[in-house]
């Protein structure tokens, strides 16, 4: 665990280089650090996306409230029990449960009993992290006590005021973050994280947002880059949009955060693959060390377009897991099955809290 805060100044030459061989050797360094801490053994969560439904209007999401042009959807509980089966058998360890943010009670009770079924079809053997945004300090115990362990609620960029321009008025920063120290109280591994490359975003702000993790003690981390989704307000700021530039400032911002939070689990996200075929390998290579495959019924995924060109919308999940065990083990890296794959941070802190 480290224990000096970064160097704010270090953070932005690092996520400033701009020649290949600075870049290459950065992630380098990234991955002796990933090494040294977490290994090189890659934990996997199959993600099910169970509704797009949203009472969020985030001005850069897909799925945002008056998004019209979007169909929404909900998976019926029998259909997450069979994908979380299917997870279970394959030996993932771990699954991610994602929707759209909603909170009544109706919805939030829906989640206690799928955490409930869930944990009892694999003999507690499952591990669930909950992906279900901003919810009150009961709902997050709730799910906790029905055995959910983890949960990530991206901050989505942790400037304040860069934050107002990203969200209308009604969206709050300070309960976002209160929600995460929320988390943290009831006892879930949090997890929280950035887009990189929103209009406006410079690298200081990436630099703080490493900070900003930090200052938080969070656990994991889960970010990628922004990618334009033209049914959204955003869609006209980003002329001349560069996928191989968008790719290398994601990559940039995981080998920053590896090298600066050393024992964190960062996910190689799909908007590294949307970006480019082999975008999570590289992410792999650059720091992270969990991947999150889609196990959601290929029938649904059209609606779950957070933004465009996301992979995988014909790719039906046992496709999904050979070609990924394919490409890890030909990066030199090896899948940890059976195993939850808990944050060696969360771990250390525990031990840290007794000392
Ligand atoms: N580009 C990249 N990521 C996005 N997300 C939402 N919209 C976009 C976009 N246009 C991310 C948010 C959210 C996660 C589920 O998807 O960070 O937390």
């Amino acid at each position: 665990m480290n224990k000096t805060r970064p160097n704010r100044d270090e953070l932005i030459r690092m996520l400033s280089l701009s020649q290949p061989e600075e870049i290459e050797a950065l992630y380098k360094q990234a991955y002796q650090v990933k090494l040294q801490h977490v290994g090189n053994k890659v934990h996997l969560r199959g993600i099910i996306e169970l509704s797009n439904i949203c009472s969020k209007d985030c001005y850069y999401c897909g799925i945002r409230s008056t998004n019209t042009k979007m169909e929404r959807y909900q998976i019926c509980r029998e259909e997450v029990l069979e994908e979380a089966q299917w997870c279970f058998q394959q030996r993932y360890g771990s699954l991610v449960l994602q929707a759209g943010e909603r909170e009544d009670k109706f919805w939030t009770d829906f989640i206690t009993e799928l955490v409930t079924e869930i944990k009892e079809l694999s003999q507690g053997k499952l591990g669930i992290t909950l992906s279900l945004g901003e919810q009150t300090e009961e709902v997050y115990r709730q799910w906790f006590e029905a055995g959910a362990h983890r949960y990530l609620l991206r901050i989505e960029e942790s400037d304040q005021e860069l934050y107002k321009t990203l969200h209308p008025a009604d969206h709050s920063f300070e309960k976002r973050r209160e929600c995460l120290r929320s988390l943290r109280k009831v006892g879930y591994q949090t997890g929280t994280g950035v887009m990189i490359g929103l209009p406006g975003q410079t690298v200081e702000h990436l630099a703080d947002d490493i900070l900003f993790f930090y200052d938080e003690d969070v656990d994991m981390i889960g970010m990628g880059p922004f990618i334009p989704h033209k049914d959204t307000p955003f869609a006209h700021l980003v002329p001349g949009y560069d996928n191989e530039k968008a790719l290398e400032a994601g990559l940039k911002m995981i080998a920053a955060t590896r090298i600066a939070l050393q024992d964190v689990n960062i996910a190689s996200t799909t908007a590294l693959q949307a970006l480019k075929p082999a975008g999570r390998e590289m992410g792999l290579l650059a720091g992270a060390n969990i991947i999150m495959p889609n196990v959601t019924s290929t029938s649904y995924r059209k609606g779950y377009q957070l933004y465009e060109g996301k992979p995988g919308l014909d790719e039906n999940a046992p496709d999904t897991r050979d070609a990924l065990e394919k490409s890890i083990l030909s990066i030199g890296e090896s899948i940890a099955y059976d195993d939850w794959g808990d944050s060696k941070h969360f771990a250390n802190r525990q031990v840290g809290a007794k000392e």
